[in-house]
């Protein structure tokens, strides 16, 4: 392609879990406008929804309040072990990849719908783009880990969301980097064939968070249109917020149990505990009845529609979470935060003061609580971009469809 070339970019977008829908908004707003302005070439997009998650909350009340793209195509893989999941994604990515022919595959996170849409498109020779790259916790037990991994080393264009990420790449022998437009790494990039520079040695561009663009397009919305906390009854700044659902504390009773016991302990009238429960909690806990403790100041709720869930982070006095989205909303609402891992992603959260550590230990999550709810902010730090991931991560995709002709 050349930049005088006015047949439309085709995208496709794989996404299937609700993280995805999040993020997958703005960049679709982003590709409006930029249509909208008559930019050539024109961009069109097509939604994949792989159906890896299809209860009503935790997928299309997404799609109904953000004004998401109707998938074209939604392939109904449903729950499963990862190789029974993964497996059924790629085989019926293919069949639409082979159909749609698209320029670029755009896929998100960290999740089997993520690692399946980049595998099947690479193998056909379309370039992946991954949008939040770059992540590591140097866990190789956490199943997103492995889909961060693969789903990096077989892209064409790394899109990290901080320089933490582009750091984990240039250690991991990525060098092709872009900062602040220009390639750091000039004589890689342009003295090579471009087949050279896509297929082995990526871009990587710090474009900022594109879930920072969504918390900060629908914060007002949520103010204006969310009544949750007065369905609820909740005053601002009175109650604790949590969400569980990683692998590692759903399916490790010790764990699980330990991280509810620090609930009802860490609750109380004046603090009630409000947990949004994904449906794997739930079934968890279903599975663990009689030995979880449970309090009248703990709140078990199904989960929030996304406006819900703003409205109610913004008004939390502290939230804790095991998400990697929650942690990062929480530095956004300027909410102290308590993570219910050993390890994190999202170091600057930590670095910044924003988050603690809590693991899923009852006495480390109660330490770590009292250091949240103790926490006085010195600095207020732009960590994630200037919310405008979405059309920096546009740009830089246009102008890589000019150069990886030869590889298509
Ligand atoms: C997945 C992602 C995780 C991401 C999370 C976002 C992987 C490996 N994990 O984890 O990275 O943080 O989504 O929420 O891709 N279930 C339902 N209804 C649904 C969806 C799930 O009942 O609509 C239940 C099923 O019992 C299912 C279980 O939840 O087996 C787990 O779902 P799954 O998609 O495998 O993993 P998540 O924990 O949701
Ligand atoms: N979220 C939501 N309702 C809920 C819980 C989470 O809308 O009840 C949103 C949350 O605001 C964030 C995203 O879902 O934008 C995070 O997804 P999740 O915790 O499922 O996955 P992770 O980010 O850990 O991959």
């Amino acid at each position: 392609m050349n930049s005088t070339d006015s047949t439309p970019v085709k995208l496709i977008s794989i996404v299937g879990a609700r993280p995805q829908f999040i993020k997958t908004a703005p960049v679709s707003r982003a590709i409006e406008q930029y249509n909208l302005n008559n930019h050539c070439p024109q961009i069109t997009e097509i939604l994949v929804h792989t159906g890896q998650h299809y209860d009503y909350k935790m997928s299309q009340v997404f799609f109904d309040q953000l004004e998401i793209l109707s998938p074209r195509y939604n392939l109904g893989v449903g729950s499963g072990n990862h190789g029974q999941m993964t497996g059924a994604m790629l085989a019926k990515i293919e069949i639409v990849l082979l159909k749609e022919r698209p320029d670029w595959v755009l896929v998100y996170g960290d999740t089997n719908s993520t690692v399946a849409g980049a595998l099947a498109a690479v193998k056909l020779h379309i370039p992946v783009a991954h949008v939040e790259a770059g992540l590591r916790s140097f866990n190789r037990r956490m199943p997103e880990e492995i889909n961060r991994v693969l789903t990096d080393h077989i892209s064409s264009i790394l899109f990290c969301p901080t320089d933490t990420a582009v750091k984990n790449l240039i250690k991991e022998g990525f060098t092709n980097i872009v900062n602040d437009g220009k390639y750091l790494n000039r004589d890689l990039f342009e003295n090579r064939p471009s087949a050279f520079s896509f297929q082995l040695s990526p871009l990587v561009v710090n474009v900022g968070d594109v879930m920072y663009d969504a918390f900060l397009a629908n914060k007002n919305l949520a103010d204006q249109k969310s009544g949750i906390l007065s369905d609820l009854e909740l005053k601002s700044k009175s109650y604790c917020l949590a969400t569980v659902h990683r692998q590692e504390n759903t399916e490790d009773p010790r764990r699980l149990l330990n991280i509810f016991t620090a609930f009802e302990e860490l609750s109380s009238a004046d603090c009630p505990f409000i947990i949004l429960l994904h449906p794997r909690t739930k079934k968890a806990l279903q599975r663990h009845k009689g030995k979880v403790r449970l309090s009248p100041y703990v709140r078990l709720l199904s989960p929030a529609s996304y406006l819900d869930m703003i409205a109610l982070e913004v008004h939390a006095r502290v939230i804790l979470t095991d998400s990697g989205g929650v942690q990062k909303e929480a530095y956004f609402a300027r909410v102290p935060c308590v993570t219910l891992r050993d390890e994190t992603e999202w170091i600057e959260t930590i670095e910044a003061g924003w988050n603690h550590l809590g693991g899923a230990d009852c006495r480390q999550i109660s330490d770590a609580f009292e250091k949240a709810i103790n926490f006085f902010p010195l600095e207020q730090l732009g960590l994630y971009g200037d919310g405008k991931a979405s059309h920096l991560l546009l740009r830089n995709l246009i102008s890589s469809s000019f150069q990886s002709d030869s590889v298509r």
